[in-house]
């Protein structure tokens, strides 16, 4: 893909995690491709175990504390986003819920929004579809068609993934967020 046109914009890469190292590392694994194969595109990682993010309360935003305000405004201020959350209780994390609460609602206008999950059950592959692309819908943001769902399975004892397929789907994820940004630049 050309790359003129990508300096400027920015990829942030949020880890909806706050217990183990999974969704990090999967987040991650997206910055390393596209710090190498994109070096135009300004790219930066959200571990929320990093952040205290404040409940949301119905106070206005600026009531929170400076880690609430900083992931807020780096959400804000990012072109492409990549958005992992392990699998709990069958749906998203709380700790991410809670930080998409502290959002306004067109947070994600002419934003790409990526998705990673990760879980212990292949049976909840779709919680991405049903739980997370809805909330982020309605932040309008757009969606790729594709997303990477990542079971515990794939990760060996050096806590690596060493599937082929894996470093593929990050590729078709990337391109997808690309190939929609473009679309939404010249529309
Ligand atoms: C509280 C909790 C609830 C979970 N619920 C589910 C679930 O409903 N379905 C599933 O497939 N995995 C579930 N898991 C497993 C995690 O999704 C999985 O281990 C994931 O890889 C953890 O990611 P992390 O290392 O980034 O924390 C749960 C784990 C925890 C701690």
């Amino acid at each position: 893909m050309n790359t003129k046109g990508m300096l400027n914009m920015k990829l942030v890469g949020l880890s909806g995690s706050l217990s183990g190292y999974k969704t990090g590392k999967v987040v991650n694994d997206i910055i390393v491709y596209v710090r190498k194969n994109y070096p135009n595109i300004e790219t930066e990682m959200i571990d929320l175990k990093e952040y205290t993010i404040d409940f949301v309360t119905g106070a206005p935003l600026q009531s929170y504390n400076s880690d609430t305000l900083t992931v807020v405004k780096k959400l804000l201020f990012a072109d492409l986003i990549v958005i992992g959350t392990p699998i709990y209780q069958a749906s998203i994390t709380g700790a991410l819920k809670n930080l998409l609460d502290h959002l306004p609602v067109d947070a994600f206008k002419n934003k790409v929004t990526g998705i990673v999950t990760l879980a212990g059950s292949e049976k909840h592959f779709l919680v991405a579809e049903h739980h997370l692309k809805p909330i982020l819908t309605f932040l309008k943001a757009t969606v790729p068609v594709g997303n990477i769902f990542v079971h515990n399975d794939l990760f060996n004892e050096e806590e690596q993934i060493v599937d082929p397929e894996y470093h593929i789907r990050i590729q078709k994820l990337f391109e997808e967020m690309l190939a929609l940004h473009k679309s939404l630049s010249h529309s």
